[in-house]
């Protein structure tokens, strides 16, 4: 680490070897605008909204790509570089207008057009435009290319991030697209249904299906809980309208996952309001499952269990819990195991 400092917007910040401007200006509480940027993957600098002055620099330079050095006097935000700022904006929009976003009109605003609205753009650039919805029968991600802006944070995340290159830029020009291994549906390429793409990207260009037509950013509730599937405990929010869970994002905060989550996590929530969730105790009788009150159940099971018990030892037991239970009804689980039954064998499907 350099003791020489840096000047951003004449705050000094002492550099960190690697660390790009952009990455320095955010650590010391200057926010500098960016749309092709995700912190976690390498940037690709194809936006260039973040473009910063750097004194003695011709020309000015991304500064999500531009490593700080000690002694760098820079700019982050003057009226030249806000009017350049909302001539990129411009031309942007200009293929992807805010009319035209399904996030923004079925889920809440996109990163895009939320920028749009903070900078006061519209798309006034008319000619030609690039990519359409894609017929993906995949049931979870929407893909209108429509929207796309090319910035390739959803193929950098998919490879560098989840290792699972199933998406890649495709094409030159009018015909850039993003597309899989043979231009076909997610469900015959390598991906994992992980969700993350659908996370990074900045427009509306990808969604979660589930999600469409809802409830509005404004109508949701977030709750922030850990995902109920396995032991590695990611973050997660619920989003709740309407007392219902209707989706789940990434906890981007909490360290064990920091943004990233598995196709359990992303998309398996659906169970909590599922129809064939059990409710009542299902005893089976001449061959079929006949519902029963608790007190039938409970009989039925202490008996079986005092027979067993007898017959074969406590050790003819194994208990396994849930980890979609509480950690009270676990722990009771346990206690079960150990105290009332008497065997050790007692394990959770989190343990893995
Ligand atoms: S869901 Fe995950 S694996 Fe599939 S394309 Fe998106 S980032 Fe890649
Ligand atoms: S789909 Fe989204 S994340 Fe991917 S390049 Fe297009 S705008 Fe960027
Ligand atoms: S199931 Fe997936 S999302 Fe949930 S905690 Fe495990 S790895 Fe994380
Ligand atoms: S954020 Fe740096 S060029 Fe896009």
């Amino acid at each position: 680490m350099s003791t020489v400092a840096a000047l951003i917007d004449g705050k000094a910040v002492v550099p960190i070897e690697g660390e790009s401007i952009l990455q320095a200006a955010r650590n010391a509480g200057i926010d500098i605008t960016t749309l092709c940027y995700d912190s976690r993957v390498e940037p690709s600098a194809s936006c260039r909204l973040c473009l910063v002055k750097v004194k003695g620099r011709g020309l000015p330079v991304a500064s999500c790509a531009q490593e700080i050095r000690p002694g760098m006097e820079i700019i982050t935000r003057d009226s030249e570089l806000e009017s350049w700022r909302k001539a990129i904006l411009g031309l942007v929009l200009s293929e992807n207008p805010a009319g035209e976003c399904r996030k923004c009109s079925e889920i809440g605003p996109c990163e895009l057009h939320k920028l749009a609205k903070e900078y006061g753009v519209d798309g006034h650039f008319p000619g030609a435009t690039s990519g359409q919805i894609l017929d993906d029968p995949n049931p979870f991600i929407v893909r209108d290319y429509g929207q796309c802006i090319y910035c390739y944070r959803c193929t950098r995340v998919c490879g560098e991030l989840e290792q699972a290159h199933a998406i890649v830029p495709m094409g030159r020009g009018f015909r850039t697209g993003i597309a899989t291994a043979f231009d076909g549906g997610l469900l015959d390429s390598p991906c994992t249904f992980c969700g993350q793409c659908i996370q990074t990207c900045p427009t509306g260009a990808l969604m979660d299906k589930k999600m469409l037509g809802k409830a509005r950013a404004e109508e949701v509730n977030k709750v922030r809980t850990i995902c109920p599937f396995c032991g590695t405990g990611c973050g997660i929010n619920l989003h709740v309208a309407g007392g219902k869970v209707i989706d789940v994002t990434p906890d981007w905060k909490a360290a064990v996952n920091q943004g990233s989550l598995c196709i359990k996590g992303q998309f398996g929530m659906d169970f909590v309001h599922s129809p064939d969730r059990l409710t009542r105790p299902l005893i089976r009788k001449d061959g079929s499952f006949t519902e029963a009150p608790w007190e039938e159940a409970y009989d039925l099971i202490a008996g079986k269990f005092r027979k067993i018990k007898e017959e074969s030892g406590p050790d003819a037991f194994a208990f396994f819990s849930s980890a979609r239970s509480t950690s009270e009804s676990n722990y009771l689980m346990q206690k079960f195991a150990r105290a009332v039954v008497g065997t050790n064998n007692i394990d959770n499907c989190a343990r893995t």
